[in-house]
């Protein structure tokens, strides 16, 4: 389908973007309406990277959005590696992927430099850099990748794979390529999947364009000139981004994190603006909830994600209920008046949460607060 049909109504009649707009929206609102809340999880299955579930609400790419949930901006996935698994798969991407430690421990291998981690511990990859997960052997690990489109909307979607899992598995609708002598070097897309008319390949390695752009940032030192006028920031900006990426942390540790006592209820922070690293694409903080209690009710611009690491309960979406239990995704609408409840009368429930960063930048990131979480409002003076 060309750009132009796309635009125009089922017969090709031109309509006004004003009459467009509207009607689009008022679709896009009923569909958002019949999405569920609560999800349970896609479970992960083998991959040419290794094991990893598919995206939980569509693809990173924008046209994925709305899809099992009422979510545009994020989505997440998950990689298993159970205890003594092949060797995954490494890959880059100009986009940041933070990647938090559901269970057991691994390492994780940046370009150059390796990083252990431990379970409820955050790896933040800077952009661009190839990256590579593993388990340990004897108990293994499983990560939970919560991400957002942000990167798509801005045209830096570029994905390269760099080496395939020890055991790929190449998916319906694709074969692997063979290079002159055996090797692996690529798979193809098959002609026909999603309609395309052409075998499309996809080769193992670098694409040279992004590549040179992001060599030739790397070997940039520090800004030296002077910053006389605001088109300098920008020159200086680079330098900075630079130098940032090059020295920031790549691991965000639990017990390094403290626990904030907050209206909202018991927070910990992974990734906000005070926290030096390279996720900048969403928000990432954990909240605690005791047995039977509830969290504080509060509202945000911002969408949220929520995976449940421990307990059960429900939400209150806007005066509807949503059941939850450990292991479900709860997903929030911009907007949305909402609270978790716990049902749990024994266990605490964990909650890890995502909302997309660049709200805050667009004058959208506030939080209104309607009601104090128990304890806070007990503890209050
Ligand atoms: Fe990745
Ligand atoms: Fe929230």
């Amino acid at each position: 389908m060309t750009e132009s049909a796309l635009w125009r109504g089922r017969n090709g009649e031109h309509y006004s973007d004003q009459i467009k707009r509207f009607v689009y929206q008022k679709q896009e609102g009923a569909f958002c309406g019949s999405l569920a809340h609560v999800l349970k999880p896609i479970p992960p299955k083998a991959t040419v990277m290794g094991t990893s579930s598919p995206h939980q609400t569509g693809d990173l790419d924008s046209y994925e959005m709305l899809t099992r949930a009422p979510l545009y901006n994020l989505t997440c996935h998950f990689s298993d590696i159970p205890p003594n698994s092949p060797v995954r798969g490494a890959h880059r991407h100009i986009s940041s992927p933070s990647l938090f430690c559901l269970a057991g421990k691994g390492w994780e291998w940046n370009d150059d430099e390796t990083y252990l981690f431990e379970s409820y511990d955050l790896l933040v990859v800077p952009p661009y850099t190839i990256h590579q997960h593993g388990g340990d052997r004897d108990i293994g690990c499983r990560i939970y990748v919560p991400q957002a489109r942000t990167t798509d909307a801005l045209g830096l979607m570029h994905r390269e794979q760099i080496k395939f899992g020890e055991k790929p598995t190449f998916p319906d609708g694709t074969e692997p390529m063979y290079g002159e002598h055996g090797e692996l070097v690529g798979y193809r897309l098959k002609k026909g999947v999603l309609g395309i008319e052409k075998d499309i390949e996809v080769r193992l390695g670098a694409e040279p364009n992004v590549e040179g752009a992001f060599q030739a940032r790397r070997r940039m030192g520090p800004w030296a000139g002077l910053v006389e006028n605001t088109y300098d920031r920008y020159l200086k900006l680079l330098h900075d981004e630079v130098d940032f990426c090059r020295k920031v942390t790549h691991a965000i540790l639990y017990k390094d994190e403290p626990w904030e006592r907050t209206q909202q209820g018991l927070l910990k922070w992974f990734v906000h603006p005070e926290i030096s690293c390279a996720a900048r694409r969403q928000w990432l903080y954990m909240q605690e909830i005791p047995p039977g209690s509830r969290s504080g009710k509060h509202l945000h611009m911002a969408e949220e994600q929520i995976f449940v690491l421990s307990g059960r309960g429900y939400d209150i979406h806007d005066g509807e209920r949503w059941n939850w239990e450990r292991g479900d995704l709860i997903n929030i609408p911009p907007m949305t008046e909402h609270q978790h409840f716990s049902t749990d009368s024994e266990n605490p429930t964990l909650l890890f949460c995502s909302m997309p960063s660049l709200n805050s930048d667009l004058g959208l990131g506030g939080i209104e607060q309607r009601e104090a979480a128990p304890e806070y409002a007990e503890s209050a003076p």
